[in-house]
């Protein structure tokens, strides 16, 4: 039986992102060990970036129900949180969203790079824990490779805009001359070094912040802005205009109560602008007179606008997944033979060697070139014999012959041989 490769995804596009975290997997190598011992799946890959959770896997019967309940049980939810926002595709389908991912061409920005880094990161974790085998491991393989032409064909990443230059579009459509506010970034990761870039950009001065001092100083040396101590940053608002955080923070790292006390001094509002998923910034935050709280949501939907202008390098991107994908899908179904292919060539050599002996046996043969000879001529035989019509089920098997695969398989009864 052939197995079949499925993807089930919750992301941005049929959840709010501030939503997705419920879905996402905290430990993620028992995340991979449930997966292969309860729902089925004989290989998986699980994918978690900001925008999105995704399971790939790989199975001869899928079972969608045993794949929810397990997802759920990991991720510590009822089974009845997958409502519509539970996307599924299946075989080709399954093929071309990866294709799509690696691309960028599914991303909240897109065309964005940091997707097809963690693509390569996920099956990377997926191989070391040997979750993944031969027919994810081909299929996120071409799917790297096609992400990497088309963005060098196409140079879709170079005009995206950031989800960091996306904040801070918002902050200017949203505060009245930036440039003359007290801004303050907290966070010194990625996602704060693309808000400190759009803000350089801009020659707008910012102050940066992370838990150690050391690392806003750093941070500011390569992506601007002025360091100060986290405490001091947290611990008073009251001179801060636009605030972006930015940190992967498990908590609540601007609270009501020091937002209230901040505006209790008599300061005139604060726009926060949260990248961080899961949120940081209190949602209570936003109850409070003159503060204004805007999060990965409202940027999202900037960012579909920004979309509707970059159609053209879209279309360019899904043509060359429209030609790749029959090549994928080749290379796929191909895997479907090669055991049976490695199995036939496998058997007829044993029975040559075991034939050559008795045949050398009862030649009394013991010229070591003679042997060499009569050795090298039966393999000739064997290959001759074998290469066309094996060749032969490999390309009818790329074309999606399953019934030459099925009479092959009963004609050397590969099955029983298992
Ligand atoms: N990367 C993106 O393109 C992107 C896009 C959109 C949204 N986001 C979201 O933005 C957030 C940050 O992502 P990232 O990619 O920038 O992550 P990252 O590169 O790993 O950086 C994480 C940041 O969080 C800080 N941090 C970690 N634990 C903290 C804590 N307990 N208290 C305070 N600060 C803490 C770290 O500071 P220390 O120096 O103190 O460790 C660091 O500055 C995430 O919620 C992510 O979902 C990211």
């Amino acid at each position: 039986m052939t197995s079949d490769v499925i993807n089930a995804r919750v992301t941005f596009r049929k959840s709010p992102i501030h939503m997705l975290e419920r879905f996402t997997f905290r430990d993620v190598d028992s995340a991979y060990e449930s997966f292969l011992r309860h729902s089925g799946l004989q290989e998986c890959v699980i994918l978690q970036t900001c925008n999105r959770v995704e399971l790939f896997g790989c199975t001869v019967t899928t079972d969608l129900e045993k794949i929810k309940k397990t997802w759920a049980s990991v991720a510590g939810l009822e089974e009845n949180a997958f409502k519509d926002n539970l996307e599924i595709s299946k075989g080709i389908d399954a093929y071309a969203h990866l294709l799509k991912l690696t691309s960028g061409l599914d991303s909240l920005v897109i065309g964005e790079e940091q997707i097809l880094g963690q693509i390569k990161d996920s099956i990377s974790t997926a191989r070391g824990l040997k979750a993944s085998g031969d027919n994810l491991n081909t299929l996120f393989d071409k799917a790297i490779r096609v992400g990497s032409r088309v963005r060098q064909a196409t140079g879709i990443g170079k005009g995206s805009i950031s989800v960091g230059s996306m904040a801070v579009n918002l902050a200017e459509e949203n505060v009245d001359d930036l440039k003359s506010k007290h801004i303050l970034l907290i966070g010194t990761g990625e996602a704060a070094s693309l808000v400190a870039k759009s803000l350089k950009k801009r020659e707008i001065n910012f102050l940066v912040t992370s838990r150690t001092f050391e690392r806003s100083k750093a941070f500011a040396e390569t992506a601007g802005g002025i360091p100060i101590p986290f405490d001091e940053a947290t611990s008073n608002f009251k001179s801060i205009d636009v605030l972006f955080v930015a940190t992967v923070a498990p908590y609540f790292l601007v609270t009501y109560d020091r937002v209230k006390e901040a505006m209790e001094s008599g300061k005139d509002g604060m726009l926060i602008m949260d990248l961080s998923n899961p949120r940081t910034v209190d949602d209570k935050v936003g109850t409070i007179d003159k503060i204004k709280v805007m999060n990965m949501d409202q940027i999202a939907q900037m960012v579909d606008k920004n979309m509707q202008t970059r159609m053209g390098v879209v279309s360019s991107a899904e043509q060359i997944i429209n030609e790749e994908l029959p090549v994928v899908e080749a290379a796929m179904k191909r895997l479907e033979v090669e055991p049976i292919v490695t199995n036939v060539f496998k058997e007829i050599d044993q029975a040559r060697v075991k034939e050559l002996k008795k045949a050398l046996q009862m030649l009394g043969e013991k010229d070591a070139q003679k042997i060499r000879i009569i050795d090298q001529l039966t393999q000739a035989i064997v290959e001759n014999i074998m290469s066309i019509p094996m060749n032969n089920l490999r390309k009818a098997s790329e074309q999606g012959d399953s019934e030459i695969l099925k009479t092959v398989t009963k004609l050397f009864d590969y099955k029983t041989r298992e």
